[in-house]
Order: C-alpha cells, then structure tokens, then sequence
C-alpha cells in the first residue's frame, strides 16, 4: 500500500458523509466492494491481453514475464484474503492494475496498452458467466436427475390430476414429475443458448473505436477459450444482451421452481397430504407445537421475485442508453451477481429437498378416486359404443348429478341406473370406472399410464447422460 493510498482508504473510513464531496463521491462511484468478484477472470484476462501484445511485439518478453508472474502472485493474495481492496481505487480492474505496478514497477503500467476498462469489463463478465452458466447447468442436471428417479419410482403411483385446482383425471405421480423436468429442461436449453451468445469476446474493442496498435484478437480469444470475436467495437462495449437474457432465463427457471414450490406448499399441507418432506427441509413454529412448514419450498417461491425485479432493473437499464458505454453499466453487476447466488443456491437446497420428498400413496389414491375423476372415461366409454361426444358428455354430466344428489361416486351406481341413463352401459364399464382403468387407458406417447411414464424417465435419462459427453 502507498502512503497516498492509505490516505484514501482513511478518508472513506473516517465517515463519508461529513467528509468533503469527493469522498462522497468516490464511495458513490466505487464499485470494488462488489466487482471483487470478477478477480480470476480479470486476472485471466489480463494474462491473454498481456501474451498478445508480446506476440505482436508491443510488448518485451521481459515485461510479459514480469506481468504475468505479478498476476499471480496477486491471484495467489486475493485467494489468501491478503489483498487488501481499496474503494479508493475505484473497481477491482485498476486496484489490480495498480498492485501489480506497485509490485513490478514500470512494466505493470504497460499493461493496460491497447485495452480500456471497456472492453476489459465487458470480456471479465463474459468469462465469469460462462463459468456459472456451466455451474448452473450441472445443477439443473441433478435436480433433474432427482425428478426422474422419483418419476421412476411412482410411475404407476396414481394421484388427482386438476385443472382450475379442481380435480380432472387421474394422473400417475411420475408423470406430474415428469412435467417439471420437462420445464428444467427446456430452461436447461436456454442456458446452453444464452451461453453461446455469451462466448463472444470484446477484447480488443478498447474503448469503443479498437486501437491503433496491431493486435491480434485471435491470439487472446484463443488463450481465453472465447469461441467468438466481437465483431463490431462499438457493440462490443455497449452490449449488455447476454446478461439480460441470462436474468430472462433465470427468471423464468425461478418461475418453474416457483409453481413447483407452490406444489409441494399445497400438498404437504393436512388438507392435501400428498407428500412429506423430511424434517431437515422443514422448519417449527415458536408458538404452535404441530407445525412443520415447508419453509425452503416458500423461500425459493419469494426468491423468485428478486430474480424477476432483477431482469426488470436490467432491461430498464439499458433501454435509454446511447452506444456506447455508459457509467449506468455498472449497475448491471449485482443484479447479475445476485441472480447467479440466488439461482445456484435455490438449485443446491431444491435437489436436496426433493431426495427428501415421500409421497403417500394410499392418500394420493383415495384423492384420485374423489371427484368424479372418471367422468370423461365414461363419456369415452359410451362414444366407443358409437355415441356422439357432446351426447355423451351431457349424459354423463346427469350422471354425476345423480351422484352428488345421491352422495354416491360413479363406480358405485347400479348397473340399472346406469341403464336409465343410457342402454349402451354394460356390465364392463366397471373397469374404466377405477382410477388405475383410466391412467391405463392413456397409453400413447405424452399420456400418463405408468408405461408411458417409464418410457418417458428412460429418454430422460439417456438425454442426462448425453449431457456427461
Ligand atoms: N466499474 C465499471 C463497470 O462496472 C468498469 C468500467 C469503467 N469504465 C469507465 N470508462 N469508467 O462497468
């Protein structure tokens, strides 16, 4: 630390807000205390930048060695928690630029040759992104992983299937599951899309306009492992699209956690009593001795609506911005950083919670067996018999009014009255009555008879194997 440092860095703990305005400032303008975050990338960033200019001759071999040797001994303090940031500096871009000149003298000052802040920032949040996307896309390969071993497991488990929130068909367990992992997976996509168009280097782009110097954008995309250049300068530094589309699609995976959430909230309630969830994934209330709620479930519910205010505070920010970078982009930072901590954490405590889920099966039978849920496989049966659907729908419709008249269920209607109402009903229509009759009968691709189910978590499964390769 230099004594003008020091300086600084009392000044901002000497109490910012008595103190003169550019104290004020600097605290205002800082972005250090939350960037910090970036250090690796920066650092791997400054690396390539630093082999290319060597490359190109605009650097000494000397000065490269110093430069990167300097890095990393840096890298290795900041992993330590020996370096000590200062807000003064403004952002961790220049409090690592000027250790390294504090470390090696002149050579540290030519790093930043042929390069701006703009590019700099805008190539250090692309290679972090990359590297959480493919983090998140790992997590949401085991949370998926968990849907289909349940999916699996309950694959002829039979429940209620509603629409409205009123009870529909009856489905089987393992296809409600497999419903979620068909939203995971379509967010698992979005996240491989939205990395692609992450993968794009701006480094070279300098401020906005490229630079005089002869560099060479492939030797860095090259060592940075960026699959693409930038190809306009201008874009290069203004674009903030990869970050809006990574909060979209984090948005809407918190919105499938969120519905999911909403599930497992309803159904381990005594009302439902669906499903149990562990004790280690629920937690007591101080006043009523009974409770045991579904707290994870409801906090992953709630986060959900940072991650859309945050894509909501991103799109806001760029929408009134002239190219090409403006001082508002560092506002996207913690959103973005947020989003990622809040997404990766939801992930990581959503697959532990539901490896801790056990449905209860004979309660899910009974609830499927309430509610007149074999009503359209009576209306089926009797357009099987040749009658017209809409005919058929409105005598079984007179059916269940009898029923609830008569407090009784579909199956236990007498043949005889089964007859008054239509002489196409025979004796077999007993079979297609039952909960299990009417999951089985739904045999095809997308159906939910247990069949289909397993076939569906055994496609499921070879697609999470792919993912491995
Ligand atoms: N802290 C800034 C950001 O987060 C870094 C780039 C600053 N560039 C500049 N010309 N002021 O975007």
């Amino acid at each position: 630390m230099t004594a003008e440092k020091k300086t600084s860095v009392m000044k901002l703990w000497g109490g910012r807000f008595s103190g003169r305005t550019d104290d004020l400032v600097e605290a205002f303008t800082q972005s250090v205390s939350f960037d910090q975050i970036l250090w690796w990338h920066d650092i791997q960033g400054s690396i390539a930048h630093a082999g290319m200019l060597r490359d190109v001759g605009v650097l000494s071999n000397e000065d490269e060695k110093a430069i990167i040797s300097g890095l990393e001994a840096i890298a290795e303090a900041i992993k330590d928690g020996q370096f000590e940031w200062s807000e003064s500096l403004e952002d961790v871009h220049m409090n690592i630029e000027a250790a390294l000149t504090e470390k090696i003298g002149e050579a540290g000052k030519r790093l930043h040759t042929a390069r701006s802040r703009n590019d700099q920032v805008a190539t250090d949040v692309r290679l972090y992104l990359k590297d959480e996307i493919d983090l998140i896309c790992m997590q949401l390969s085991a949370l998926q992983e968990v849907i289909v071993s349940i999916a699996e497991n309950e694959a002829a488990t039979i429940m209620p299937g509603f629409t409205h929130l009123q009870t529909a068909q009856p489905v089987t367990f393992g296809h409600h599951m497999m419903a979620w992992y068909e939203m995971l997976n379509r967010d698992y996509e979005r996240f491989g899309e939205c990395r692609a168009r992450t993968d794009v280097m701006p480094l070279g782009a300098a401020a906005l306009a490229g630079t005089s110097f002869p560099i060479d954008r492939t030797i860095t995309a090259k060592r940075l492992g960026f699959s693409a250049i930038a190809t306009n300068s201008m874009d290069a530094v203004a674009d903030r699209d990869f970050i809006v589309e990574f909060a979209a699609t984090s948005a809407m995976l918190m919105s499938h956690l969120s519905r999911f959430s909403e599930e497992l909230i309803m159904w381990t309630s005594s009302q439902f009593a669906f499903v149990e969830l562990s004790d280690a994934f629920c937690t007591g209330s101080s006043i009523m001795p009974q409770k045991k709620n579904p707290d994870v479930a409801e906090l992953v519910r709630g986060k959900t609506a940072r991650v859309t205010g945050h894509l909501q505070a991103l799109l806001v920010l760029m929408k009134g911005q002239p190219l090409t970078f403006n001082r508002d982009n560092q506002e996207d930072k913690e959103a973005l950083f947020d989003t990622v901590h809040t997404v990766k954490t939801c992930l990581e405590v959503y697959t532990r919670m539901l490896r801790s889920l056990t449905p209860l099966r004979n309660n899910l039978r009974d609830a499927a067996g309430k509610g007149f849920s074999t009503a359209t496989d009576l209306a089926d049966y009797l357009v099987r018999k040749g009658m017209p659907f809409r005919e058929a729908h409105e005598i079984v419709g007179k059916a269940v009014r009898h029923c609830v008249q008569t407090n009784q269920n579909l199956s236990t209607l007498t043949l005889e009255v089964m007859q008054e109402l239509s002489t196409k009903i025979e004796a077999d229509v007993y079979e297609i009555l039952t909960p299990e009759g009417s999951v089985n009968a739904r045999d095809h691709l997308g159906g939910t008879a247990p069949n289909q189910v397993r076939n569906a978590a055994q496609t499921a499964r070879q697609n999470l194997k792919n993912r491995e390769t």
